[in-house]
């Protein structure tokens, strides 16, 4: 379109309009290379004799109770085009780095590559058994009062668990959970029985950091109730799950105490890293404790308004960086929080 002072009408001015799109479109996304792009920029975007600059000196002669639409299509043709062209640069430079890179003759770099933490890998793997046979995850605060961590678990106010040293309290009432046993009395006052839940979580100790201490960890809880339930439950669903974590390993149990579970009892797997013969692992014994059991006590049903006479149930809690060791064959429980990953690369995934 010449630029011209005599008034051009709108049906000419969106005719060229559409004339200058077409041909603009096709000669900006045609271009093969930055060479042939940058031409069209010119012809079409360019300052001096762009095709967009003289269709925007036409505007100058449309009668003016058109000039809005013409203008409104002059800015749509004008956007169009300009993205166009931004897009189309950006692919021809993505498609230059590409070539580049496709030089055999570079040398190969090893990429890196992610692993999983094994305290990570084996909370999922814990998780995964429970879930197949009816668990559904539950979780809870880790700021706890002392009810819930202590009072409400049957701790006798003078338990040592709650001296100073090894509880860290944020307020008078306020502590962080030195268990994830809390979660317990939280489900059984929420929901009602048939309850199946697993709960993975962190817990804090103002324990050393030494070889097997560490001040946060993890810990897995288990809480199943229903009419019923009995040890032999508790028994049968332990012996499976270390089954499936540990394969042919011989596992027992062993009494034990707890105020919160009536009878209690801890169970120990064959220790992993010597096959029951006796190492610094398991301090010569060949067995390594993996978890904390029992009878959930009648207290603490009562207490969630749960007819004890009617329900019973069965709970256990214990370390999964233990068991990750146990797991995986690792001697020091402290390479676990160390995060190198010259160690975290060697675990199998
Ligand atoms: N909360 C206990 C601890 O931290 C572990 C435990 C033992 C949990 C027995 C339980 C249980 O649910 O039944 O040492």
């Amino acid at each position: 379109m010449q630029p011209t002072t005599r008034l051009v009408s709108i049906s000419e001015f969106l005719s060229e309009a559409q004339r200058i799109e077409g041909e603009g479109v096709a000669a900006l996304s045609g271009a093969a290379d930055a060479g042939a792009l940058e031409d069209a920029r010119i012809a079409f975007l360019g300052d001096a004799r762009g095709a967009l600059k003289a269709l925007q000196q036409g505007l100058r002669a449309i009668p003016a109770p058109e000039k809005p639409a013409a203008g409104k299509r002059f800015n749509e043709v004008k956007v169009r085009l300009e993205s166009l062209h931004a897009e189309r640069k950006l692919a021809l430079s993505a498609a230059d780095n590409r070539s580049a890179l496709a030089d055999p003759s570079m040398p190969a770099r090893h990429p890196w590559k992610g692993a999983k933490h094994p305290v990570s890998l084996v909370i999922d793997e814990i998780a995964e058994i429970f879930r197949e046979i009816g668990f559904t995850i539950a979780l809870g605060p880790e700021a706890e009062t002392d009810w819930y961590n202590f009072t409400a678990l049957n701790f006798p106010p003078d338990h040592p668990a709650l001296d100073a040293h090894d509880t860290l309290y944020l307020g008078d009432d306020v502590l962080l959970r030195t268990h994830t046993s809390p979660v317990q009395m939280r489900t059984l006052q929420s929901y009602a029985p048939p309850i199946r839940i697993l709960v993975p979580g962190n817990v804090y100790r103002r324990d050393f950091f030494d070889a097997s201490h560490a001040p946060m960890f993890s810990q897995i809880e288990g809480l199943s109730v229903d009419e019923g339930i009995s040890f032999v439950d508790l028994k049968a669903t332990l012996s499976l799950f270390a089954k499936r974590l540990f394969g042919t390993a011989k596992t027992r149990f062993r009494p034990s105490y707890f105020p919160f579970t009536e009878p209690s009892a801890e169970m120990d797997v064959e220790c992993q890293l010597c096959r029951g013969a006796g190492c610094p692992v398991c301090k010569g014994t060949g067995w390594t404790e993996i978890l904390g059991s029992g009878m959930v006590h009648p207290s603490l049903l009562e207490a969630a308004g749960i007819d004890s006479e009617r329900y019973t149930g069965w709970a256990f809690g214990m370390g999964p960086a233990r068991i990750a060791m146990q797991r995986y064959g690792l001697p020091n429980i402290r390479v676990m929080y160390d995060s190198d990953v010259r160690f975290l690369e060697q675990v199998p995934q």
